[in-house]
């Protein structure tokens, strides 16, 4: 097993190299095992009792932590210095924050730092627009480009002040500010996010807390080797864009015991400029008012590889769910053991209480169509005040679609309408149309296999078919033991 071979290698390699970023070298000599999808790493790696070579604190380099004063030059200090004295893998270096508060404008994570943020300690970011850089995709408070044996750790806490950028609270969704008047970005979305690697190899992000991303809150692009484990994201509920992971263009990622608890999108693969491979996320608690799990909907470019094993989704907009809008394919994604509850919010938000919503269909009338194929869902719990989705359009199928051992409940608890599919973004947008156990379009291959569907017997309330298809666009669905009834409660 993956599992085995993995903790054995490390054992014999840990006496030869006592050495923080050890679990770097290991992990880029790890790949997710595509032919046994469902196993995931254990990592039990003890690394504060490692000796490290070279620890600086920013205390050392003037840094006052009273949360008030910008702390920028000092951190930054430290982090340059700290490079110099690294030799990348060979003797990583760490930049540490002592407890206290330590307002920063953007810093800059250079290869071979890991910042160890301890407990106690929080890195806050500023609010005003001139603490970021310049050029928008660089609007970050802690952002690494083109580094290596990069990471951030310590227990504490990074804080995007967030709630600075609400413009008007609302419960049903937050206006927020936009730095859109300087014509570096558009529209509504031109906030700095929190944490960004780009273009980075052997990432770790662990223990630690990301709290209140003013947009984004950890972004992954163009990196190979990440891992990330014991991260804990607390964004705002009612924020727009308060996204958890965004992994962009990325391989070989793993995520593993993470809590997410945000509006937005909580972990969102996607891509803009390249395909995103082997990503494999497992132990994760997550409630979001948007999608708990999303590929999409940028999707330029393929999907290949991604595993989530043993998710919890609590109240959440949606569950797992593939938005893909852009012509990039998708293929052997595996969801396992994951608890799901999905509601209706606000209408403003994408998503309508779908536990597992498929879809690919173009964006615009003139964008391409990718198609899904190899999808499996095994061993997965949901109630839910909506069915399950599955869309697929005219040059963008559907195929080989797996359900195994999954209980579907249905039933009603917010007073939010119902009786909508939901194709946004693009494509139909919010349509009408009966609510139904499984609703299915254009797809070539379906097996259900130890289904049951249990139906609120709340006759105030109209639900319709269990399985919702026309023979036209659906071909080669089979079921085995597939069961629906009604439930008392
Ligand atoms: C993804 O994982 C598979 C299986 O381990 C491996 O063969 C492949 O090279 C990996 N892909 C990338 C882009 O690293
Ligand atoms: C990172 O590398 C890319 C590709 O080589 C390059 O275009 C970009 O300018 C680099 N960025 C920085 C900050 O060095
Ligand atoms: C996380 O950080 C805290 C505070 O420094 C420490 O006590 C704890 O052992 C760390 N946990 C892990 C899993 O590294
Ligand atoms: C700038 O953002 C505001 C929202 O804060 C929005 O109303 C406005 O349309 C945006 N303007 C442009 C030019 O995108
Ligand atoms: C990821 O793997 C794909 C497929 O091999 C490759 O095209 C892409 O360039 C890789 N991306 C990175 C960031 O290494
Ligand atoms: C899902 O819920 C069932 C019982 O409701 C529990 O036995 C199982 O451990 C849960 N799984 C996860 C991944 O939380
Ligand atoms: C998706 O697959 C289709 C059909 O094989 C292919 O024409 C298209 O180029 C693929 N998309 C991408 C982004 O590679
Ligand atoms: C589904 O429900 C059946 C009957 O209550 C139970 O035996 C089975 O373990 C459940 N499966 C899952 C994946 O929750
Ligand atoms: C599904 O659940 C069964 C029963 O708990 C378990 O034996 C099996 O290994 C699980 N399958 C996967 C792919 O996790
Ligand atoms: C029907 O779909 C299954 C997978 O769901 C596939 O294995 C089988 O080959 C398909 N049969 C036909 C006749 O296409």
């Amino acid at each position: 097993m993956k599992t085995k071979t993995f903790s054995k290698s490390f054992k014999s390699n840990q006496l030869q190299m006592a050495t923080p970023l050890l679990l770097l070298l290991i992990l880029s000599s790890f790949r997710p095992a595509q032919s046994h999808p469902i196993t995931s790493p254990k990592f039990q790696l003890p690394l504060s009792t490692y000796p490290h070579p070279t620890t600086l604190s920013v205390r050392d380099f003037g840094a006052i932590g009273d949360g008030r004063h910008y702390d920028t030059k000092a951190i930054q200090s430290a982090i340059d210095t700290c490079t110099c004295s690294s030799t990348s893998t060979s003797t990583p270096c760490r930049v540490t924050f002592p407890p206290g508060k330590y307002l920063t404008a953007t810093i800059f994570l250079r290869s071979g730092v890991v910042l160890e943020v301890q407990d106690g300690a929080t890195l806050l970011g500023g609010k005003r627009m001139e603490d970021y850089p310049r050029e928008a995709w660089r609007w970050y408070v802690v952002v690494a480009e083109n580094a290596s044996d990069v990471g951030i750790t310590g227990g504490g806490v990074v804080d995007g002040q967030g709630l600075g950028f609400v413009k008007r609270f609302d419960e049903k969704k937050n206006v927020m500010v936009s730095w859109n008047r300087t014509g570096a970005c558009l529209g509504d979305e031109c906030r700095p996010r929190l944490v960004g690697f780009l273009g980075c190899t052997n990432v770790r992000v662990w223990n630690v807390t990301l709290r209140e991303p003013a947009y984004w809150c950890l972004h992954i692009v163009r990196c190979e080797n990440t891992y990330i484990h014991d991260v804990s994201i607390y964004g705002n509920f009612n924020t727009p864009n308060n996204d958890g992971m965004d992994i962009e263009d990325s391989n070989n990622t793993v995520i593993t015991r993470c809590h997410i608890d945000t509006g937005d999108d909580a972990i969102c693969p996607k891509t803009y400029t390249s395909p995103l491979h082997n990503l494999t996320a497992t132990d994760c608690w997550i409630r979001t008012k948007s999608s708990a799990i999303k590929l999409g909907s940028a999707s330029s470019f393929d999907f290949k590889g991604l595993v989530f094993d043993r998710i919890t989704i609590v109240e959440s907009h949606r569950g797992l769910a593939l938005q893909i809008r852009d012509g990039g394919n998708v293929s052997d994604i595996t969801f396992s053991n994951i608890n799901i509850s999905t509601r209706y919010y606000d209408p403003s938000w994408w998503g309508r209480a779908e536990p597992i919503y498929v879809t690919t269909c173009p964006r615009h009338s003139n964008s391409k169509e990718g198609s899904i194929s190899n999808l499996v869902f095994i061993n997965i719990t949901a109630t839910s005040e909506n069915g399950v989705f599955l869309s697929g359009s005219k040059h963008g199928l559907l195929s080989n679609l797996r359900f195994t051992n999954v209980n579907f409940t249905y039933r009603r608890w917010t007073n939010y309408a119902d009786g909508f599919v939901d194709y946004r973004p693009g494509c139909q947008g919010l349509v009408h149309h009966s609510t139904a156990g499984i609703i299915m379009e254009h797809i070539e291959g379906l097996e259900v296999e130890n289904v049951n569907m249990r139906w609120s017997d709340d006759r105030s309330r109209r639900w319709n078919n269990p399985l919702d298809f026309r023979p036209s666009t659906v071909n080669n669905i089979s079921l085995y033991n597939f069961r629906s009834g009604l439930y008392r409660q």
